[in-house]
């Protein structure tokens, strides 16, 4: 569908049925690790790889030294998840969240760590609803791909990133967007919802050129923090 898919796809498509078009693309992680990610290419924004989440599992990759084993994450907006896969890779307790009820969404989720013989928890999670699994998440990282492209759902989204990152002393939200209306998007979140942004980076500034040939579009990566943690 997109670079992702672009750099070493196994291009095994098949029809399965009216609006389908399944592909299976191959993401590989220096010479650790590669994860397998089955796409529909016709089908919901939660069932193909963005290219934020390429550059975004590039990123959880080139720090794994900071996704110790067991540290906790949870990936929201998750969709074919390919962040939270790496983070779980690297052997992170890993929860993969998208909207509650796009179910053909979570199964896909399903169905991609059992691909990739991992174990990570699956979630309904809307943004800016307070169901109780919420308040049981205690993340040492969010990460969000692409979760900042519809503005009448950044209110529920950063809702949501405030709740957590107060909730859980230490935390940080991690994501990558396209910036289409220049910095004033982030900075007028941060001071909305009393965040401080700490690291802001190009996305294709530590993208491997082969990995960065096949995306395009102008990706930032934010690295946020709550300057108001609940104790
Ligand atoms: C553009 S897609 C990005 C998917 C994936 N993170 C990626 O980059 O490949 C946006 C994702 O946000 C999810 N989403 C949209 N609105 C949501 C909401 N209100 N609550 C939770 N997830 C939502 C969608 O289902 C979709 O998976």
């Amino acid at each position: 569908m997109n670079g992702a898919s672009a750099m070493e796809e196994d291009k095994d498509d098949q029809k399965s049925g009216i609006g389908e078009m399944k592909t299976t693309s191959c993401h590989v992680f220096g010479d650790s690790f590669s994860i397998r990610i089955i796409e529909n290419i016709k089908e919901d924004y939660g069932l193909f790889v963005w290219p934020c989440s390429v550059i975004l599992a590039e990123y959880v990759y080139q720090q794994r030294s900071r996704f110790a084993a067991t540290a906790t994450v949870v990936e929201l907006g998750a969709g074919t998840s390919l962040p939270g896969l790496v983070a779980a890779k690297l052997g992170c307790d890993v929860t993969l969240t998208d909207e509650a009820d796009k179910v053909e969404v979570l199964d896909s989720m399903r169905a991609l760590c059992k691909l990739n013989n991992l174990n990570c928890k699956i979630l309904g999670l809307t943004w800016g609803v307070w169901d109780k699994s919420l308040f049981e998440l205690r993340p040492r990282f969010i990460l969000g791909a692409d979760v900042l492209y519809d503005a009448s759902a950044f209110d529920n989204l950063f809702a949501t990133v405030a709740f957590m990152l107060q909730s859980s002393p230490g935390s940080c939200f991690i994501t990558t967007y396209h910036n289409r209306s220049g910095h004033h998007l982030i900075e007028y979140l941060m001071m909305k919802w009393e965040l401080k942004c700490v690291r802001l980076l190009d996305g294709f500034s530590f993208m491997p050129s082969s990995k960065a040939s096949g995306l395009s579009g102008n990706i930032q990566l934010a690295e946020i923090i709550s300057i108001r943690e609940k104790r």
